[in-house]
């Protein structure tokens, strides 16, 4: 078949982006690269340094970090098999002892992964084969039930690790920490990271599945109450800088395991008691986390949720303690927080202080940061016990806000567009492109010769300030042509003073 019948039979597939995921295009993406700027500059002279770990890790490492009964571990998390690529094909009967020592062979040199559950399988295969084959295949017919249980063992090996896209990075900072021995950098340990998360998470305004964050950790060191006021007082500093409008700060403390456990018996008591009145999601949750209850934005619950016991009256004494003084240490900062009895964060591995900043324009999913301490967690992953804190950003979000509020740049333009006509000319207009770009103009220089008319309507369409007009005469006479095309002004200028003149109006301009 001839390649133009192919294209006339198959309409080629139009691919689209996956549901939740989306391209970032200029001129947004010049709104997104000053954010990242402005996060480098900010983070930096608070002492901080930037971070990057992988986009995908163990799936246990989130699980264990984040909570398995968390909606994020519990439901939105792109998890796959990590197949090796040295897979044992798919044996006919005959061939089965040999799959069975072959799957052995890579469980033990580690290629298969040596889980209990997988060790636990092979030996039951390695048993019905031991007690089949010797009996020849006639027997195999009669015995349709273990072969079914055998199959249901061969299938349930898991042929390769768990890993999963980072729903956040808090778990990955607190796994490079201890993998990385940074207990032994002086301490406490200043991180920040940015870059794209992953969550299943039904897609609407401000929310995606793959969404960015920009990130801080502070790991390490004392639990000083100066150390949560000064990550608040980074990030909003951050969102100060970028002019972003309707900042809410939002603060609570959620206590620690000494005095956590008790308030959530007395929660969960008292949401027993009128556990009719709420919805499915919050009656389930009185059983598998009753702080989530208190975030719930359902109206008719709000009512309930009013009359429950506040956790500041039933912190333990460090914990007040603590939480009075982030409050003291706020204040000397002059940052302004309101307090928020019913902010718990949906993560397990907070505990004391928590904290979220919501900002305007962004309709149901207005919170543009989150973050809160969590002493424990690196102990949690095996490493030794140390206190941290950190946040992050919702950038998509940020963005977002800062375009409603008129902050988002305009589509930039050229500064020169050279209409340039014939060889010679072409030559010279490779040069000039060279040399202005050289001294960061950005220049537009096109591939084949126009006709002036079209050349200078060409300019306006990419909203170039200057036309550098080059034919025969002005190579001839070695001057150039400017044009301004804001006012149609022209003038001549040898090469150095062309330079000279750009170089003056654009130090005006900016
Ligand atoms: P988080 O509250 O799950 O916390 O996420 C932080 C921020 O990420 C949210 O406030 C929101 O702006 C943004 N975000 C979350 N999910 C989405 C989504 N599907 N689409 C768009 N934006 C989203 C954490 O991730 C913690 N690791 C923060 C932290 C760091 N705590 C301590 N250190």
């Amino acid at each position: 078949m001839s390649e133009g019948a192919v294209k006339k039979e198959e309409k080629p597939r139009k691919f689209q982006a996956i549901r939740g995921t989306r391209d970032l295009l200029p001129p947004e993406t010049t709104l997104w690269n000053r954010v990242e700027q402005t996060a480098h500059e900010v983070f930096s002279t608070f002492g901080f340094g930037e971070i990057r770990v992988p986009i995908f890790e163990s799936a246990d490492l989130f699980a264990r970090s984040i909570g398995a009964e968390t909606d994020v571990v519990s439901k939105e998390m792109y998890t796959f098999e990590d197949h090796p690529a040295e897979l044992p094909p798919q044996p006919i009967m005959g061939e089965m002892p040999a799959h069975i020592k072959e799957i052995g062979r890579l469980m033990e040199s580690g290629i298969i992964p040596r889980t209990e559950a997988n060790v636990n399988s092979l030996n039951r295969l390695n048993s019905f084969i031991e007690e089949m084959y010797p009996l020849g295949e006639k027997t195999f017919e009669n015995a349709a039930q273990k072969w079914m249980e055998f199959f249901f063992y061969l299938d349930g090996i898991q042929l390769g690790d768990q890993v999963t896209l980072r729903p956040e990075a808090t778990a990955s900072v607190a796994r490079a920490y201890i993998e990385r021995g940074m207990h032994t950098w002086p301490s406490p340990v200043k991180l920040y990271y940015m870059g794209p998360m992953f969550r299943r998470e039904r897609p609407q305004k401000g929310r995606y599945r793959q969404f960015y964050q920009i990130g801080a950790e502070v790991l390490g060191g004392t639990d000083a109450p100066a150390i949560d006021a000064e990550v608040i007082e980074m990030v909003m500093t951050f969102f100060d800088r970028l002019e972003l409008q309707g900042l809410q700060l939002d603060i609570n403390s959620i206590g620690d395991r000494n005095c956590r456990p008790k308030y959530v018996e007395l929660l969960r008591a008292e949401l027993l008691k009128v556990k009719d009145k709420l919805g499915p999601d919050s009656q389930r949750r009185i059983e598998t986390n009753p702080l989530r209850v208190l975030d719930s934005k359902l109206e008719s619950e709000q009512g309930i949720i009013a009359t429950l016991p506040h956790i500041a009256n039933h912190l333990c004494e460090e914990c007040a303690a603590h939480y009075a003084a982030v409050k003291h240490q706020l204040e000397m900062r002059g940052v302004i927080y309101r307090e928020n009895w019913r902010l718990v964060r949906g993560l397990d591995y907070y505990m004391r202080t928590t904290f979220e900043i919501t900002a305007q324009g962004l309709g149901s999913q207005n919170a543009v940061c989150g973050g809160g301490r969590y002493d424990g967690l690196v102990e949690l992953l095996g490493g030794p016990p140390t206190k941290g804190i950190g946040f992050a950003i919702g950038e998509d979000r940020l963005i977002l806000s800062l375009q409603e509020s008129g902050k988002a740049p305009a589509q930039q333009g050229r500064d020169v567009y050279i209409a340039w006509m014939g060889e010679r000319a072409h030559a010279t207009a490779i040069r000039a492109a060279k040399v202005l770009r050289k001294a960061d103009f950005s220049v537009e220089l096109p591939p084949v010769e126009q006709k002036f008319g079209k050349a200078l309507g060409q300019a306006d369409k990419l909203g170039a300030k200057y036309a550098l007009i080059l034919g025969d005469d002005e190579v001839s006479e070695g001057l150039w042509t400017l044009k301004t095309l804001a006012d149609g002004s022209q003038a001549k200028y040898t090469e150095p003073d062309l330079l000279d003149h750009l170089r003056k109006s654009k130090a005006v301009s900016s």
